[in-house]
């Protein structure tokens, strides 16, 4: 079976997905859509594709198996369900979308259609992320600490509040999701934030730095710190846990460092786990089998609550109980 692809949002993480896609013999990237339609045409144009400006008619005409979805946050409609309800598998990027009601929505159509769904968490397809959890299968977690700090992404959407849900809510959420899958699930988050570094940028209205408590119901509590004024200092992406016989170091898609009182260990990342994140979902597609994937969007639902929840403590100085229904 070779599996027909469409694109929806042909920007960054887009020729991500594709750069993949190319290399597998049983894709075919048949139609492109984009708003901005030379953006389309660009793409189509690579793979003998059909260029579209809106989803509607390219999910009406092209006979596609999958789509994957790169919009902004923001700009999530029908963009989803419209394809589910055909029968079209999709892979949605990260976040799906900015409220609960919305990714719901989305959530119940995948199900009724009983079309396979992914969401783009590529860490959960790192090897270094697969030895970590069986390094720490069997141990209790007390303290782990978190930290998505670096400088502001280029896209004029992101500054944005209302477009990208902020940065906790647009890139940290890969941490939080990480957490959830390491640690359990979070019962409750308490943040604060603070803003006045970043100036003079047109329509910035995100937090320039944020710091959120999360308590888990296994016991564990962590903080993971976000912030994107870095301008010449060097970033700082990862996890770190401590357990009883060790501290360990998770840089972000790079390695994994175990320090115990007589020895480092370091084990570093060899699987590209984008191609395999993407092979899983057309695997999975192929065998038409949900389970396959390590994201599902009803999980990813789960990562996108904690991110909104810490937004609504933010915005009311309280601690919030997740609310996963
Ligand atoms: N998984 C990851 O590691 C990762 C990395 C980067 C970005 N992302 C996510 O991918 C998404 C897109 O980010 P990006 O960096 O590619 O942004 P981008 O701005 O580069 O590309 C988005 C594209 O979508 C188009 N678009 C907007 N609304 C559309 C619609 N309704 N229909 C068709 N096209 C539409 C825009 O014109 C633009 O070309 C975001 O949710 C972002 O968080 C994920």
């Amino acid at each position: 079976m070779t599996v027909r692809v469409g694109m929806v949002g042909c920007g960054g993480i887009a020729k991500w997905h594709t750069s993949h896609l190319e290399k597998m013999d049983d894709v075919r990237i048949v139609a492109t859509c984009d708003i901005i339609p030379e953006r389309a045409k660009e793409m189509a144009k690579l793979y003998g594709a059909t260029p579209y400006d809106s989803h509607l008619p390219m999910y009406e005409k092209e006979n596609l198996d999958a789509v994957f979805v790169c919009i902004p946050p923001g700009s999530h409609t029908d963009t989803e369900t419209a394809a589910v309800e055909k029968g079209i598998n999709i892979f949605v990027e990260k976040p799906m979308c900015l409220s609960m009601a919305k990714a719901k929505e989305v959530a119940k159509a995948i199900e009724k259609a009983g079309v396979v769904s992914a969401v783009g968490f590529q860490d959960r397809y790192l090897d270094i992320i697969d030895s970590l959890r069986t390094f720490i299968e069997d141990k209790q977690i007390g303290l782990f600490t978190g930290a998505w700090v670096g400088g502001m992404p280029t896209v004029p959407w992101w500054r944005v509040k209302a477009e990208s849900g902020g940065q906790i809510v647009e890139q940290t959420i890969h941490l939080y999701d990480l957490a959830r899958l390491l640690f359990g699930e979070v019962e409750t988050v308490y943040a604060a934030a603070g803003k006045g570094i970043m100036t003079g940028i047109e329509n910035y209205d995100v937090e320039d730095y944020s710091s959120v408590v999360l308590t888990f119901d296994n016991g564990t509590i962590g903080n993971i710190i976000t912030g994107d004024y870095l301008k010449d200092a060097v970033p700082r992406n990862g996890i770190e846990i401590y357990c009883e016989d060790a501290r360990i170091e998770y840089e972000l898609r790079t390695a994994v460092r175990y320090h115990s009182r007589y020895l480092v260990r370091e084990e570093k990342r060899i699987i590209d786990q984008g191609l395999r994140s993407d092979r899983t979902f057309i695997d999975a597609v192929k065998a038409k089998d949900p389970t396959m994937v390590r994201s599902p969007y009803r999980d990813a639902m789960r990562s996108l609550a904690v991110t909104l929840a810490a937004n609504e403590s933010l915005e009311t100085g309280k601690p919030i109980k997740v609310c996963y229904k």
